[in-house]
C-alpha cells in the first residue's frame, strides 16, 4: 500500500466506489497528490478510502461501482471570497471607467459600493436570494462545492441580517456548503456620512445579534483609504474576537495600511487582495499562519499594475488561495476555473499552486480542514472533469469541462 492509500473503518458499509480515475488528491508530499489510476470509496458524506485502483480492497470493490475510464477527479472547489448577495449591477459604472473615471473616484463621488447598497436595500428578500442562487448555480456548475459569502451591501442592521440570511438559505436550498462572513465594515453608508467612528460603533453592536441568530461564521473589514482605518478595523476585530468569531481582512488592496499585520495579530484566517502588502505584513502573516487570498479577477478588472508579492509569499511559506471575489463592482466573475488561468498568467503562480489555491488552501482560508483534499475521513466533495490532468484546466480559459460534481457523497443532478 502507498502512503496515499488508507483503509476503511472495519465494518463500515461503503455506499459508492469510483474506479479508474486520475486523482489529484492534493495530499502533501507528492506533486498534485497524484494517483494515475486511482479509486475512491465514499460512505454517506465522507470519503472512506482513496488509493491506487489495484490496491482497492476486494470487499470494497463489490459495492456500487462507477468506472470513470481515466477521467480526472479533483476535490470540490472552494471559493473562499465572494460578495454573492446584492441587488442591481454596475454595468454603467463599467462604462464610466472605460471613459476614464477610476474606481476610487467613482467611490468617492457616492457611486461604487454605495450604489450597490441602495439597490440591495431596495431589493426584496426573495429577489436577493433568487439573484444569489442564480450566481451560485453558475459557480457550482464548474465544480464549486463550498462557497464563502460576505454581507457588506446592506450596511444597516436589518439589511445586513437580510443579506446574511439569504446566504444561509443558499446552503438550505442548494447542494452546497456556504460559510458566511459579516462585512458591515465594507463602506460608510450615507446616513453616517462624516461619522465613520459612530458607524463602526454601530456595526460592532450588530455582531452579537448576528452571532446569536447563527448568521455569521467570520468577520471581515475593508481597511483602505476608501474603506476604514486600521484603528476602526481593530475595533471590529476586537468585537469579533470577543464573540469567538474568526476574522479576515480586505487588506492592502489599493494602498498599504498595515492591515495584514493587524489582522495577523488577531489570528486572522486570511488576508485578501494584498497587492500593496509589505515585507512586514508577509512576516506577520507567516508567523500567524494566515492564508493569503489572491484575487486575480479584481486585479484584472480594475486594471491594477501592482502585483501581489507572490514570490515573497512563497518564500515565506504563506499558503496562497485563489478566489473569484465575485462582486458587482471590482470582479463580476462567476468562474473559479477561469481564476486558475488568471492566477497563472497574471500572478505567475504555477498551475499546481493555483489548484491548491482553490482547494486545500481555500478551505484553510475558511478554517475548514475537512475538505479541499481527497483523503479518507474528509468530506466526499469532488468534481469529475473531461480532462486527463488538472494543469489542462489552468492552461485553457473560457472552457471548464466539468462532467459531474459529487457533494457530500451524492452526485448532483
Ligand atoms: O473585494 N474592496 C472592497 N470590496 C470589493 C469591491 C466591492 C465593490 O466594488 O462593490 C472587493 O473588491
Ligand atoms: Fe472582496
Amino acid at each position: 500500500m502507498t502512503a496515499d492509500a488508507s483503509r476503511a473503518t472495519p465494518g463500515a458499509a461503503p455506499s459508492r466506489v469510483w474506479r479508474h480515475a486520475r486523482l489529484a488528491t492534493f495530499q502533501a508530499g507528492t506533486p498534485w497528490g497524484w494517483i494515475e489510476d486511482g479509486a475512491l470509496v465514499t460512505s454517506a458524506e465522507r470519503i472512506t478510502w482513496v488509493g491506487p485502483d489495484r490496491e482497492l480492497p476486494a470487499a470494497l470493490a463489490a459495492a456500487d461501482e462507477t468506472d470513470l475510464h481515466g477521467a480526472l477527479v479533483t476535490p470540490g472547489l472552494v471559493d473562499a471570497h465572494t460578495h454573492l448577495v446584492y441587488g442591481g449591477d454596475r454595468a454603467a459604472e463599467f462604462e464610466q471607467r472605460l471613459q476614464g473615471a477610476t474606481y476610487e473616484e467613482i467611490a468617492r463621488a457616492g457611486g461604487g459600493i454605495r450604489s450597490t447598497v441602495a439597490a440591495t436595500r431596495a431589493a426584496s428578500d426573495e429577489a436577493l436570494f433568487a439573484a444569489a442562487a442564480q450566481r451560485a448555480r453558475v459557480l457550482m456548475a464548474e465544480g464549486v462545492t463550498t462557497l464563502e459569502v460576505k454581507s457588506g451591501y446592506g450596511l444597516a442592521e436589518d439589511h445586513e441580517a437580510r443579506c446574511l440570511a439569504a446566504a444561509r438559505r443558499l446552503a438550505h436550498e442548494l447542494p452546497l456548503e456556504v460559510r458566511t462572513t459579516s462585512l458591515a465594515a465594507h463602506a460608510l453608508p450615507p446616513e453616517f456620512t462624516g461619522r465613520p467612528d459612530e458607524y463602526i460603533d454601530a456595526a460592532c453592536g450588530w455582531l452579537a445579534g448576528q452571532h446569536a441568530a447563527g448568521l455569521v461564521d467570520a468577520v471581515d473589514a475593508f481597511c483602505d483609504t476608501i474603506g476604514f482605518t486600521p484603528a476602526q478595523t481593530q475595533r471590529i476585530f476586537a468585537a469579533a474576537r470577543q464573540l469567538g468569531l474568526p476574522v479576515k481582512l480586505h487588506a492592502e488592496q489599493l494602498s498599504d495600511q498595515g492591515g495584514a499585520a493587524l489582522a495577523a495579530r488577531h489570528g486572522a484566517l486570511s488576508c485578501d487582495h494584498l497587492e500593496h502588502l509589505s515585507p512586514d505584513g508577509i512576516t506577520a502573516m507567516a508567523a500567524a499562519g494566515t492564508v493569503a487570498v489572491l484575487l486575480p479577477g479584481a486585479y484584472y478588472y480594475l486594471r491594477e499594475t501592482r502585483l501581489p508579492p507572490v514570490a515573497a509569499l512563497r518564500e515565506a511559506g504563506v499558503p496562497m488561495a485563489i478566489a473569484t471575489d465575485h462582486n458587482p463592482g471590482s470582479s463580476p466573475a462567476l468562474s473559479l476555473v477561469l481564476m486558475l488561468n488568471m492566477a497563472c498568467t497574471l500572478f505567475r503562480l504555477t498551475p499546481e499552486e493555483a489548484w491548491r489555491g482553490v482547494t486545500v488552501h481555500a478551505a484553510r482560508a475558511l478554517g475548514l480542514s475537512d475538505r479541499g483534499r481527497l483523503a479518507a475521513g474528509l468530506r466526499a466533495d469532488f468534481a469529475v472533469w473531461d480532462a486527463t490532468h488538472p494543469r489542462e484546466l489552468a492552461y485553457r480559459f473560457g472552457h471548464a469541462p466539468c462532467r459531474q460534481v459529487v457533494f457530500g457523497g451524492m452526485p448532483r443532478a
